[in-house]
């Protein structure tokens, strides 16, 4: 493949693909006949990879005309399900995204073969879908032989209560009346009989060729009349149950919408690359791996992480010292099982990462907010306040959420206060991966003689965050109670993923996916600095990081950043207040921005609005 003309791949399968479609009729100009014979070609065939995806890319296509659109209909939505990474997509004949085989960032770009590229593909263009089969062979099917009532009759019964019970959903297959005669042990006679009765009254609907299926219409009725939940009274609730916060629904990333933080990119030759590596290691897994494992994780995974720790961020360690977490969060809820009991105290950074502080609250620990300036955690502040403290939660390459990089002084201040303390550090290096500019920074664990640092690291941010895949580098005195722990909370990590991402990082597709994303972030990064700088000068401050995901933009003339959160809010735009950060230490307001992931086209025209909803907002 990497002798190929660049290109030619991508090419030619989009060739055989249209030699697979039967040509147009004289009579049929309309493109949109095109699109149907692609569709059906796809339906017929689910070998192929390619997909007409209309309706995903819409947002990125010139408006076409009306006529020429169509909806994703249950007709096409066979072809659709059979995309699972996608190689080459039409929405048009004209317009074509090439994926893995250019070998270049345009292989992950939407192409307008007249134009050329128009937009990068992110990880929202891999629809998939699929048509639920339902639960019907599992349902306890169950036939009450002493009973008087006719064993037809009580089939008839059993579905019409699986339906209004909600047991059994919409578009459901009931099993077939051959297969239900044989699992209740009755003649066939009966179900089919049942079944007629069920098909009469709706409950049911047969499709020619596919089964019979629960209707839709009934079960939409029968769920009209059911009753809402009773509401939870409080005092039903435990008190250990109330300590825990709210999720916050806004945090789901679901739809592109900027500038909600963390987002990842996911271009089409990661996909393609990550599906081809699923396969892989679906069919290299032994009954080893198929079993329980190791709780620290796979080996080879270990093994390729602290190869990557070492030169990219200095880390002292040894594959054993490597605990596979399903990320950040699962790391620090370890570390604080481990170092810490109620009523201990801690210093976190102020302003600094909310979750490691409701963390911290909801294990009793008493966690003290240290003021962060420009050189980081103020370790002197610490001393002052919380001089017994016995951790401390640090984010030092990219202070969490002010983008600052602790200084050396305050690094070197910092080891020698845990050693003369007996504290431990817990260092979180998220988004360590995403350095723009400026010398690379080690980490506060490569400094550490003393085995007083526990490092964190997460591939959640550096890949994609529903992987759920961290790991933490534990000073070996904590070992064994780092790993129980591991064990205890949730056993061990999912074999699978693991054995594809040590691939993925053996095979240096990592490095190549950071080395991409990172150019990628950039842009982003500075497309959304320049537009904002330009629209609103005078009544912003942006701060351009040199490392992580996100900005923060401060705000000048007295504007309150809650306010403006919620006008941007209402404008559809997400931005998070600083001061919702802050604990002890006096905010100054500005706006956390997540610039990563967001496509150009969307970043400019919303940071631009943005710009010109600052401008115009008068005061508080
Ligand atoms: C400071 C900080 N650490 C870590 C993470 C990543 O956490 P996880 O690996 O659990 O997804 C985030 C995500 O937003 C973060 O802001």
């Amino acid at each position: 493949m990497s002798h190929a003309r660049p290109g030619a791949t991508a090419e030619a399968s989009v060739g055989w693909r249209r030699r697979q479609i039967s040509e147009r009729e004289p009579r049929e100009p309309s493109p949109g006949a095109d699109h149907q014979r692609f569709f059906e070609f796809g339906q017929r065939d689910g070998r192929v990879r390619g997909a007409v995806a209309e309706r995903a890319l819409l947002h990125l296509e010139p408006r076409p005309k009306r006529r020429e659109r169509r909806p994703c209909s249950a007709s096409n939505s066979g072809y659709l399900q059979a995309c699972r990474a996608v190689r080459v997509i039409f929405s048009d004949p004209c317009w074509s995204a090439v994926s893995a085989e250019r070998g270049s960032l345009e292989s992950s770009a939407l192409l307008d073969q007249r134009h050329g590229p128009l937009s990068d593909i992110g990880s929202d263009h891999f629809p998939m879908t699929t048509k639920s089969q339902g639960w019907a062979d599992l349902y306890a099917w169950q036939l009450d032989r002493s009973s008087r009532t006719p064993l037809s009759r009580q089939v008839y019964m059993q579905v019409c209560s699986a339906v209004l019970s909600g047991a059994l959903r919409a578009g459901a297959r009931v099993p077939s009346s051959r297969t239900m005669a044989s699992r209740l042990g009755v003649a066939r006679a009966s179900v089919v009989s049942a079944y007629e009765q069920l098909l009469a009254e709706g409950y049911v609907e047969s499709r020619r060729g596919s089964g019979t299926f629960i209707s839709g219409e009934v079960v939409g009725l029968a769920m009209a009349r059911r009753t809402a939940p009773r509401a939870i009274k409080r005092a039903a609730v435990p008190t250990s149950a109330r300590d825990f916060p709210d999720f916050e629904r806004s945090a789901v990333q679901g739809e592109a919408r900027p500038f909600n933080t963390g987002r990842t990119l996911v271009d089409a030759r990661t996909a393609e690359t990550w599906r081809r590596l699923t396969h892989r290691a679906v069919r290299g897994l032994g009954p080893n791996d198929l079993g329980y494992t190791d709780p620290a994780g796979l080996a080879e995974l270990r093994g390729n992480i602290c190869d990557y720790l070492r030169a990219a961020r200095a880390v002292r360690c040894e594959p054993d010292q490597i605990v596979i977490t399903a990320g950040t969060q699962q790391a620090i809820d370890i570390a604080i099982r481990v170092l810490l009991a109620p009523g201990d105290e801690v210093w976190v950074e102020d302003p600094g990462y909310p979750l490691t502080h409701a963390q911290l609250l909801l294990a009793k620990v008493r966690p003290h907010a240290i003021p962060v300036d420009v050189q980081g955690l103020v370790v002197g502040a610490g001393r002052h306040t919380s001089p017994r403290a016995r951790a401390i939660f640090v984010t030092p390459s990219h202070q969490f959420p002010t983008g600052v990089a602790m200084s050396m002084a305050r690094r070197l201040e910092l080891l020698a206060w845990a050693r003369q303390n007996g504290a431990f550090i817990v260092e979180d290096d998220y988004t360590s991966e995403f350095r723009y500019s400026g010398p690379p920074l080690a980490s506060l664990q490569g400094l550490d003689d003393s085995e007083r640092v526990i490092y964190v690291g997460t591939l959640n941010k550096a890949l994609f965050p529903g992987l759920r895949i961290g790991y933490a580098v534990v000073p070996r005195s904590l070992l064994p109670a780092f790993v129980g722990a591991r064990y205890l909370i949730d056993r061990q990590p999912a074999t699978l993923q693991q054995a594809v991402v040590s691939e993925f990082m053996q095979q240096g597709h990592f490095t190549a996916h950071i080395r991409r994303m990172r150019q990628l972030y950039r842009e982003q990064r500075d497309a959304l600095a320049e537009t904002l700088t330009r629209g609103a000068a005078g009544r912003l401050d942006v701060a351009l990081p040199d490392q992580g995901m996100h900005l923060v933009a401060y705000l000048g003339d007295g504007l309150s950043d809650i306010a403006i959160e919620a006008a941007a809010q209402r404008a559809g735009i997400v931005v998070r207040a600083i001061s919702r950060f802050y604990h002890a230490a006096r905010p100054r307001p500005g706006l956390i921005l997540g610039f990563s992931g967001f496509p150009r086209q969307l970043i400019v025209p919303a940071a631009a609005r943005l710009a010109t909803l600052i401008t115009n907002h008068s005061g508080n």
